[in-house]
């Protein structure tokens, strides 16, 4: 089975939102977490809504959840959501082009000052792409409700004006988002730090968003790192391949040690 691969280049005004990211929206870096959180949570919102019609686009998976985990030996970031998915239409519809109205006058609006530029792109839910304010790469890896296994989709991009998307088979249905973070993003690699900007900025997330639990390690002193299963005590060789940044499967196993940030309840309060 071919993995169809195809390269495509981004509209001009995805272009443009890339470069302002990366470039003026550094000190706001945060808020990528906020915007992939929120739209793991439409995600879970869109198939809850279209389910109430066709209950089996659940899939015996009802329980809606959004995951986050961290690598710090791959420098990955991963936020998966068992919500809606995207096949290879959607993604490249809702990826590489920004199909709202207003997209002309949201660029007019920009003033140049971080703090509000930040708060503009917010409004106007281009949330996806600030993602590579922290990422150097950014993959998805997604499969639609309803469709099967080998529908899935990945999509890849350095943020660098393409991206490339292929089948792959993903038997999970929804979305797992991988950032590959860039040099000097460390700081983030924490379960603590994780948590800290999930409390600051998605408060009002009605779905439980789940992180494995971490162990403190004794002989070392420090956190395991909760992706790998394997003790701190066996570090894995420096100067991995470089192909090892993602990998394939980068679904990390929430067990039963998931711990439970956040849940409030359903329906969500109004307040931002
Ligand atoms: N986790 C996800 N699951 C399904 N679709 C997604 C996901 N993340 C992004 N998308 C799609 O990409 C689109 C663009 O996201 P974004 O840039 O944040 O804008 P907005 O959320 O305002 O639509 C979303 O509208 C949705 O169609
Ligand atoms: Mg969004």
């Amino acid at each position: 089975m071919g993995a169809h691969k195809e390269t495509l280049g981004f509209q001009t005004e995805v272009k443009q939102l890339l470069h302002l990211m990366i470039h003026s929206l550094y000190s706001n870096k945060e808020i990528f977490l906020r915007e992939l959180v929120s739209n793991a949570s439409d995600a879970c919102d869109k198939l809850r809504f279209q389910a109430i019609n066709n209950d089996a686009l659940f899939e015996n998976d009802a329980e809606l959840k959004i995951q986050i985990g961290f690598d710090p030996q791959a420098k990955t970031i991963t936020i998966t959501d068992n919500g809606i998915g995207m096949n290879r239409q959607d993604a490249i519809a809702h990826l590489g082009t920004i199909a709202k109205s207003g997209t002309k006058e949201f660029f007019s609006q920009l003033s140049g000052d971080q703090q509000k530029d930040a708060a503009l792109i917010g409004q106007f839910g281009v949330g996806f792409y600030s993602a590579f304010i922290v990422a150097d790469e950014v993959r998805v890896r997604s499969r639609k409700a309803g469709e099967s296994a080998n529908q899935g989709i990945e999509w890849v991009s350095k943020g660098d004006g393409e991206f490339s998307i292929e089948s792959i088979e993903k038997p999970q249905r929804g979305t797992e988002i991988v950032l590959h973070l860039k040099e000097g993003e460390d700081e983030i690699l924490s379960g603590w730090k994780l948590k800290n900007i999930i409390t600051r900025y998605s408060d009002h997330i009605s779905l439980p968003i789940l992180m494995k639990k971490e162990e403190w390690d004794e002989k070392t002193s420090a956190m395991k790192p909760p992706m790998t299963g394997k003790p701190l005590t066996k570090p894995t060789p420096c100067g991995h391949a470089p192909n090892q940044k993602f990998p394939k499967s980068s679904t990390p196993t929430f067990t039963k040690t998931s711990v439970l940030i956040f849940k409030s309840h359903w329906p969500t309060p109004t307040t931002a």
